[in-house]
């Protein structure tokens, strides 16, 4: 067998690993891109202030709580597990991984109408491919209201209509940065984060972006599936993070400053107090910047 990392008889997968790794080394730094998906909690905003504690060198990148996948995008990493309890976006992750000219085909062709929203967003996505299910999130992500995901008690999505001008439904650029992102990645569906455990070796790095402590009891954001996730769900992540860190993984969490939250990682993690612009709120008056928590 040919040596030649590029050689064509090479299987199409490792192929195009060792053409990514090639290109990788010619740069300084790796490929980066953007999110094809804007999300409740995105980490955008914060991404300055979490390079800061990335390990230089890491085994696996693990992305339990993956969502819109912001840090991932960013730092592109070479090998990488991404998961999230949210089925169908696992599942778009997939269809952009293996399909994104099948996605990018299907995108071009939905028009931005409220009566076509309404109607798709009652389509039964669950048994369509997986480049199906990416291009209707992808729609509905791009035209809903804030490009929110929520979903009624028989899983029917049912955000409304949002109130965009002209949005950019089909982000080609975007998708095919985010394909070749993927390329590598696994892409295990229906977990619930704790089953990274069983897979992160010493070496390897785990960013875990839950879904925030609300900071006040009025706060909305306690639950981004049906299943919801309160302080026992915390309690449980922190276990895992402290059993992680005691086998030699790094360990990357963010939180809000709520005081719940300092007091489950007062003892055996370091906690930064960062600045982050939040856009979640759809009042005005709650986007300014809040305090956050960086936990390690
Ligand atoms: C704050 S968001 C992550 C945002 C992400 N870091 C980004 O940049 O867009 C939290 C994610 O956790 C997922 N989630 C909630 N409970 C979970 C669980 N028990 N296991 C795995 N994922 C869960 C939600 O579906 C949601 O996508």
């Amino acid at each position: 067998m040919s040596t030649d990392p590029t050689s064509p008889d090479r299987p199409a997968r490792a192929r195009r690993k060792a053409e990514r790794t090639a290109e990788a080394e010619l740069r300084e730094d790796a490929p980066r891109t953007k999110p094809f998906l804007k999300w409740a909690g995105g980490k955008r905003q914060l991404l300055d202030q979490l390079m800061r504690y990335v390990p230089e060198k890491y085994g696996t990148y693990h992305e339990p709580f993956v969502g819109g996948g912001a840090l991932f995008f960013h730092l592109t990493p070479p090998r990488a597990v991404l998961s999230d309890n949210n089925a169908r976006l696992v599942r778009a992750y997939r269809g952009v991984r293996d399909g994104v000219e099948r996605v990018i085909r299907l995108l071009r062709d939905y028009p931005h109408d409220k009566d076509f929203f309404l109607s798709f967003r009652e389509h039964d996505v669950d048994r369509d491919s997986d480049a199906e299910v990416a291009a209707w999130l992808v729609y509905l992500n791009k035209t809903g209201f804030n490009g929110l995901y929520r979903v009624n008690s028989h899983d029917r999505f049912n955000v409304p209509f949002g109130r965009y001008a002209s949005p950019n439904i089909c982000d080609e650029d975007t998708l095919r940065a985010c394909s070749r992102a993927l390329a590598d990645t696994d892409l295990p569906l229906d977990e619930d984060f704790g089953s990274v455990v069983h897979r992160a070796r010493k070496g390897d790095f785990v960013y875990f972006d839950p879904p925030y402590v609300p900071l006040s009891a009025s706060s909305s954001f306690t639950s981004y599936t049906s299943a919801g996730f309160g302080l026992a769900a915390h309690e449980r992540l922190r276990d895992v993070a402290l059993d992680l860190k005691r086998r030699g993984v790094h360990v990357l969490l963010s939180n809000s400053s709520a005081p719940a939250v300092v007091e489950l990682y007062a003892k055996g993690f370091i906690v930064e107090r960062v600045a982050a612009q939040r856009a979640v709120n759809s009042k005005a008056s709650g986007r300014g910047p809040v305090t956050e928590l960086i936990i390690r």
